[in-house]
């Protein structure tokens, strides 16, 4: 995810910049910028690759001398990384900033600036506000400010320079995050405590619509009427490592906090008219209409968001789905036929058990579609179309946040392919994309929910030898999601079963207090689940729910419940998946154990 830096001050700026934008690798990035007032003119230096790229670049060209800059790590969604889009971005003579976050409305924008006379050079949304920022500015830079946020709609934090007002650095954010670092004669901002830590520990934190100032005589905050604001400095008692993990104790916890952002980064672009808009990775309604047959082949927790595509895409497209664990599909000579589809996921993009199934469905004449986090992978190199997960770097072995923004492409791809198909109307299209959409607010809503209930109920499984998770339909998609990701970092071993099959053989293993994790949230199948879950209370399991918000399930079906926001029954997995991901975090940490390195296990594996 992109990063956001600025330093007015006595020290090199350009040093400084690069040095900060070093500490938010962590987030991810494709190229990087730097913008620096030079002898009273505004010098950008950016280029595509790692920050060493753009430092040999400066060395070979000339590094911007200045003490007033801003600068940034790009992780592209709006056009593919390379030097020209990558930011500073000029608006025109008298403005260049730096942005964060996706500009929802760019489009409509651009065509009206474009009819204005405007010329644009890069794809990105950030140069559509650099253009609208300079096109309002008339020697005012709150005015211009004021009347520019009044135009665009979406998440940004943005840094900016007037080439009129030398030395001085403005900075406005509305969702996506932006702090005002301070010390002895010297400021920042920051989309991160990281980037600043080692300079000093005391920030400002800018709310929405609060734009900061810094120059040389200090820092000011105001409205976006201009009016002064008087904010609390705050002080981080971080070390490096610490700030990287944000204030929270785990990496796994800070990316569980992280999804309702990458959900909305993921899909937002995706969007476009209210419709699934997925063209820029050469997915049209033609292509989809002629596929009669899809396999989503995967490994670990990305095979289980291909079971919720494969619910999702069943159900509203009618067109079967064969999900396979990629090491028994490279083996067992799959049936494929040419203009079969086969989609793979992947967090890392390099796991060598994905990347093998890919080939081989290459060479059966399948085409493929990859659905990757990692820019540049392999997996994303070679596939016939490609679909960016926007994450960010996840660092936690156990998978959060990039499970949640893969099923949140699973729906986009299934919604887009039942339009293809016919199988529902625009209309009923553009509704189920809009609740989509709505879906980063609803998980906001439930972290801060469940946080604490999870927290509680997790001191009850830590004892536990055995577990077991039960769901129907998507929810025994979930669950074994669930159950996966309390094994792997509690080392409780924990199996996910469908309710329905229970009595057939694993209902013998229940005994008193064994816990039963039951996902409920299909209403439409809530009584047959009800009617399991007694099964299990009545051999003397400790039964735990996890349903929506209007469920109806009484105490004497379940121990503990933990209920989540009700919205559309097919989309309940991507919140019921939260309080699942937090039982297993908090079960694993209060037991001791390494909660981001488990045992045996590695993040990326490249080895068959
Ligand atoms: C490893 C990780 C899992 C991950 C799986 C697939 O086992 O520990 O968290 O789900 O690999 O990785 P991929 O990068 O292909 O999504």
């Amino acid at each position: 995810m992109c990063g956001i830096v600025g330093y007015v001050g006595p020290k090199d700026c350009s040093e400084v910049l690069v040095d900060a934008l070093r500490k938010l690798e962590y987030r991810g990035y494709d190229s990087a910028g730097i913008a620096v007032f030079e002898d009273g003119k505004i010098k950008v230096a950016k280029e595509k690759g790692r920050l060493d790229d753009l430092q040999a670049k400066m060395n070979a060209e000339g590094v911007p001398a200045g003490n007033a800059g801003i600068g940034h790590t790009r992780w592209a969604t709006h056009g593919i990384p390379s030097a020209v889009n990558s930011h500073p971005h000029k608006g025109g003579e008298k403005v260049t900033l730096v942005h964060n976050g996706i500009i929802e409305n760019y489009k409509e924008l651009k065509e009206y600036l474009i009819s204005q006379g405007r010329v644009f050079v890069s794809e990105t949304d950030t140069e559509v506000v650099a253009q609208l920022l300079d096109f309002n500015y008339e020697g005012d830079p709150i005015k211009a400010i004021a009347k520019t946020l009044s135009q665009v709609e979406g998440s940004f934090a943005l840094g900016i320079l007037f080439a009129d007002r030398v030395g001085e650095l403005f900075a406005v954010r509305r969702e996506s995050p932006l702090i005002v670092g301070v010390s002895e004669g010297e400021s920042f901002i920051a989309s991160d405590v990281p980037a600043i830590i080692k300079y000093t520990n005391q920030y400002y934190l800018l709310e929405h619509d609060e734009i900061a100032h810094l120059d040389f005589s200090g820092v000011s905050f105001c409205d976006l009427e201009g009016n002064a604001i008087v904010k609390e400095l705050k002080v981080a008692d971080w070390n490096q490592e610490a700030a990287e993990k944000g204030g929270y104790e785990h990496f796994m916890l800070k990316e569980i906090h992280e999804q309702p952002t990458a959900v909305k980064t993921t899909i937002t672009p995706r969007i476009s008219d209210g419709l699934p808009c997925l063209e820029e990775c050469s997915i049209t309604v033609d292509s989809l209409r002629d596929i009669n047959q899809i396999y989503i082949v995967a490994c670990g927790t990305a095979m289980h968001a291909g079971m919720v595509g494969k619910y999702v895409i069943e159900k509203m497209a009618k067109v079967p789905v064969i999900v396979d664990i990629a090491s028994e599909f490279r083996y067992r000579d799959p049936l494929i036929k040419e203009g079969d589809l086969v989609i793979i996921i992947s967090q890392s993009g390099e796991t060598a058990d994905s990347l093998a199934a890919m080939r081989l469905a290459k060479s059966m004449g399948a085409k493929t579609l990859a659905i990757v986090n990692a820019k540049g992978s392999s997996i994303a190199r070679e596939a016939d179309m490609l679909i960016y997960t926007h994450a960010g770097p996840e660092i936690a072995v156990a998978s959060t946040k990039a499970y949640m923004v893969q099923i949140a492409v699973m729906y986009l791809l299934g919604f887009k392919m039942a339009l293809s198909k016919g199988q529902i109307t625009e209309d009923e299209c553009r509704r189920l994309t809009g609740v989509l959409a709505s879906v980063p607010v609803y998980l906001e809503k439930t972290i801060a929910d469940v946080d604490d209930v999870c927290n509680d109920i997790a001191t009850q499984l830590l004892e536990a030898e055995n577990l077991l998770y039960i769901g129907r339909g998507l929810d025994y998609a979930l669950s074994m999601e669930g159950s996966l990701k309390l094994k792997e970092i509690s080392y409780i071993h924990s199996e996910a079963y469908a309710a329905g099959e229970l009595k057939h053989g694993t209902i013998s293993l229940i005994t008193d207090g064994m816990p039963v994790i039951a996902v409920a949230t299909q209403n439409s199948l809530l009584d047959k689940t009800v009617s399991n879950i007694k099964e299990v209370k009545a051999r003397g399991a400790m039964v735990i729910v996890v349903c929506d918000e209007e469920a109806q399930i009484g105490a004497d079906v379940a121990d503990y419940i933990i209920r989540v926001p009700k919205i559309e029954e097919s989309l309940m997995p991507m919140l019921a998946a939260v309080p699942l991901q937090l039982l297993a975090y908090y079960t694993s940490y209060k037991r001791g154990n390494d909660v981001d390195k488990p045992r045996n296990l590695a993040k990326s594996v490249t080895v068959e």
